[in-house]
């Protein structure tokens, strides 16, 4: 499936109104609207702030990726004692014709149902602007009735029709609604020892468990349902955080999960934290050799077809194209997070294994045109020339998927001098640092994922003087791994 250029909601900014401005005195705009040009730059600046703490209504745009203003609508009258609001809408006048206001007005009432919790949203509309009431039809709009001869155009009356659609008509399933300024990613200040990071808090995701596998885990959910999958087969370690996201989020959904876990029936059995959780969610859980690991997800998917379900092969760690694009929209929050503190990371620090979420960070950070930041993935399993490689392919085909054509052959950055002898080892300094860090921060870091990534990242802000520098350290979490 080709997902394209995605549409981003995000609440109106200051620096969005020059846009605005030209928009509305532009002829494609203004007739349908209403406006009465010109529109000053001025008036649309002092109307903007002195909206700013009206809760009766909410105006945002539609971006894509690179940050391209699509559509400008909002919410206005939001009426709390029955629940509705009026809608309006209108698209850049560059990009009309593209089928963008329809998926505007779509994510918009989605926006209203499930985030505002409206009951309906209403609308205005031109009785000769059929163009424009084609759209509210396809959204799910009925026309409740008609306002004979409201207006005057050309010196003859014409009607308008109001149009209205409910919370319980609307059709959920359609297209993701996804948030920028919403989008979930929590980034904190901290000091340690002198030294200054910020840090994106995915060991906090808050859905199925946490961490930068649950956000995964999460894109995962949209992409199954979109596509009318009702199971996955995927595979990992006893104490695999993406086996456990993806058997909760599964749970969630009624839908069959069957893990194929590399270790011992002895071992599973026996450990908490992620095991317990894979136990507890009610997947399937075969215990295989890492050798068997390809037959046995080939059979298991066998089996569940046989058995009527429609399963989705999930590539060991999510690296397949959702678990890279889930990334790209975080550095979009990211992005938008940091320019609000007026903040630009130099370098941003992160522990890496399969590497879907490292290419997912640069492709991302190429696309927001923040490029010059230099992500360094800490390796905590792989060798440098697999485990590059790996990147380099993935990142060029998620660039590619959002119309990028690029090589990353020489901008992965993967750092193998903290793997300790690999997956799941470690040192005792390592340990008594990441201990200490702990007890002065807060923070917790597992010595498999996250710990190696930070203790690697302070190895080497030290070795190369990067202290002055703004860093950002992505916590991918993995919580679980020091509770078993
Ligand atoms: C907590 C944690 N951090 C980092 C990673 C590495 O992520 P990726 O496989 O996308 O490189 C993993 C992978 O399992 C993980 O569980």
């Amino acid at each position: 499936m080709n997902m394209g250029w995605q549409m981003y909601l995000r609440r109106l900014q200051e620096s969005d109104l020059k846009d605005r401005v030209m928009w509305m005195n532009d002829v494609a705009v203004y007739p349908s609207m209403g406006f009465t040009p010109p529109i000053s730059l001025e008036n649309t600046v002092n109307w903007y702030r002195s909206n700013l703490s009206n809760n009766k209504r909410v105006d945002c745009v539609f971006v894509n990726e690179i940050g391209e203003l699509l559509a400008m609508a909002g919410l206005t009258g939001i009426d709390y004692s029955c629940r509705k609001a009026e809608l309006y809408l209108f698209v850049n006048p560059n990009r009309q014709r593209q089928g963008l206001g329809k998926k505007a007005t779509y994510l918009l009432c989605k926006y209203a149902f499930n985030v505002l919790h409206l009951n309906k949203v209403f609308l205005y509309t031109n009785a000769a602007n059929i163009g424009a009431q084609r759209v509210y039809e396809s959204v799910g709009f009925k026309l409740e009735g008609t306002h004979r001869e409201e207006r005057m155009v050309d010196g003859n009356y014409e009607d308008r029709f109001y149009y209205g659609l409910l919370a319980k008509e609307f059709d959920y399933d359609q297209i993701p609604l996804l948030m920028i300024g919403c989008n979930i990613l929590i980034m904190n200040y901290i000091d340690v020892g002198g030294v200054k990071l910020r840090v994106v808090r995915d060991d906090l995701y808050p859905f199925v468990g946490g961490g930068s596998k649950a956000r995964k885990a999460v894109a995962y959910e949209v992409f199954l349902r979109e596509n009318g999958y009702n199971a996955i087969v995927t595979c990992g370690g006893i104490q695999s955080n993406h086996n456990r996201a993806m058997a909760l989020m599964c749970a969630k959904n009624s839908w069959k999960c069957h893990l194929c876990i590399q270790g011992s029936e002895e071992r599973f059995m026996n450990e908490k934290g992620n095991a317990l959780l894979d136990r507890l969610s009610g997947a399937e859980c075969e215990l295989i050799r890492l050798e068997d690991t390809a037959v046995a997800m080939d059979r298991a998917m066998k089996k569940l077809k046989e058995e009527g379900y429609n399963p989705y092969y999930v590539t060991g760690g999510g690296h397949n194209l959702p678990g890279g694009t889930c990334f790209v929209d975080a550095v979009l929050e990211l992005k938008y997070q940091c320019e609000r503190i007026d903040y630009k990371p130099d370098y941003l620090f992160l522990a890496s294994g399969t590497g879907s979420t490292q290419a997912g960070i640069v492709v991302g950070l190429d696309l927001v045109g923040w490029g010059d930041v230099k992500c360094v993935g800490i390796s905590v399993a792989r060798q440098q020339g697999r485990g590059k490689q790996v990147i380099v392919e993935f990142a060029n085909m998620l660039a590619a998927h959002y119309g990028l054509k690029r090589d990353y052959s020489e901008s992965i950055f993967f750092n193998t001098d903290y793997l300790c002898g690999g997956y799941e080892k470690f040192t005792p300094e390592m340990k008594d640092y990441l201990d200490q860090t702990t007890a002065k921060t807060g923070l917790v870091f597992s010595t498999t994922y996250s710990g190696k990534g930070f203790y690697g990242m302070m190895q080497e802000i030290e070795k190369y003087h990067l202290k002055d520098k703004n860093i950002v350290f992505w916590h991918t979490g993995g919580l679980m791994n020091i509770m078993k």
